[in-house]
């Protein structure tokens, strides 16, 4: 078992990382945790290959465990569902003491933590991500989110969770175009901090794409390991943990603008990196290299290259991203591959012409 310690002073914790985790999931969570009551947060997808499994686990482990089943999808992290949340946590009888257990890709963990950061002004809770997104991403950091229908991720704060727990072969029952899009993060880390891991993904590609258990362990460790080091050293995101967002600029406008309807966020990410790179060579930045290794990456995926979007719309939506700083844009752009810088000097010029040829 890989074990990563994330470093918080106070809101310290460790991520697990192991196959067959959730069959010991009780055994391994008694070791941080003392029996309690415990609320089971998941999605009726993963419920039905992994409910009763860590739900039995749990049980064995003399945990007091109730589980409640969300619809699948981005459409149930509301505030609404949060109370419905709620009412399950006064229903099961959940005090200061007690646990939430998010199992599930990012919806459940965002909604499960953002439940957990408010009951009783935060209770404990831990992560199970089941997704390649969540394993890599979202579960860890400690960013807690529903939406608002004026905004993505608006509703939230950061709390970390008290662990987390990854099982590799949950990404075998996992939709390969899950799996797929998750990968563009483990690209990302590569760029923005890891040659090494980036050069491993193009030499192994195949044998990732395949589920080898070497491979998953080694992208999933490595890229932890990243996420985990930039949220130390920037835990709420005042200036460093911006390079996370990496391809995210220009992602987020296309997702905003297809209304999250076109694109995953993985395809958006991509094709977001890719102008990214654009515009870091047009100012000098970097060489054409840099954007040649991750085209081929990103076309070896078979994900799409191509946005039906008009350069002034994109733009236009850049300046309302919550990331914009006093009405400055924010780009992450690669030096080389494995480093980049925080700019606020891309001006639009250079986005109108990067944005008028296409990839
Ligand atoms: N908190 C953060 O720092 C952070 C970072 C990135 C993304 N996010 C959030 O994460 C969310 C996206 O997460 P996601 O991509 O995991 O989406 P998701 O939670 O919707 O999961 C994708 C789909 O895969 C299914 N699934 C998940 N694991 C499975 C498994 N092992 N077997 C079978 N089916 C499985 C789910 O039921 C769902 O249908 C978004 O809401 C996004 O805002 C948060
Ligand atoms: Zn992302």
């Amino acid at each position: 078992m890989e074990m990563i310690r994330v470093n918080l002073s106070s809101n310290s914790y460790n991520i697990y990382i192991d196959t067959g985790l959730l069959e010991r999931i009780g055994d391994t969570l008694v070791k941080e945790k003392a029996p309690c009551k415990t609320l089971l947060i998941t999605d009726t997808n993963i419920e039905k290959v992994y409910g009763s499994i860590v739900t039995e686990s749990l049980k064995r482990n003399k945990f007091d465990v109730r589980l409640v089943s969300l619809q699948p999808g981005e459409e149930q992290k509301t505030l609404g569902t949060a109370c419905i949340l709620y009412d399950a946590c006064f229903d099961h009888k959940l005090d200061r003491n007690a646990l939430i257990v998010a199992l599930g890709g990012g919806v459940v963990g965002d909604i499960s933590g953002f439940v957990a950061s408010t009951f009783m002004r935060g209770i404990p809770f831990i992560q199970i991500p089941t997704s390649l997104l969540a394993q890599v991403d979202s579960s860890i950091g400690g960013k807690v989110a529903v939406n608002h229908p004026k905004g993505k991720n608006m509703i939230g704060s950061f709390y970390q969770p008290k662990a987390v727990f990854i099982d590799t072969d949950t990404l075998s029952t996992l939709p390969a175009v899950e799996f797929v899009v998750g990968l563009v993060e483990v690209i990302k880390y590569g760029v923005i901090r890891n040659a090494e891991l980036f050069e491993y993904i193009e030499k192994h590609l195949y044998d990732i794409l395949q589920l080898d258990h070497t491979a998953l362990l080694k992208i999933i460790a490595d890229s932890c390991q990243i996420k985990t080091s930039v949220v130390e050293e920037d835990e709420k995101e005042v200036y460093l943990r911006a390079i996370l967002n990496y391809g995210h600029t220009i992602g987020h406008a296309i997702e905003t603008l297809t209304n999250y309807n076109k694109y995953r966020h993985g395809e958006a990410i991509a094709i977001g990196m890719l102008y990214a790179t654009k515009i870091a060579i047009e100012i000098g930045l970097t060489n054409n290299k840099v954007y040649e290794r991750q085209l081929s990456l990103i076309k070896r995926l078979g994900l799409p290259l191509t946005i039906d979007l008009k350069p002034g719309d994109i733009v236009k939506t850049l300046y309302t991203d919550k990331k914009v700083i006093s009405g400055k844009l924010r780009f992450i752009l690669p030096k080389k591959i494995g480093e980049v810088i925080i700019s606020d000097e891309v001006t639009e010029e250079i986005l109108y012409k990067i944005l008028n040829a296409p990839l």
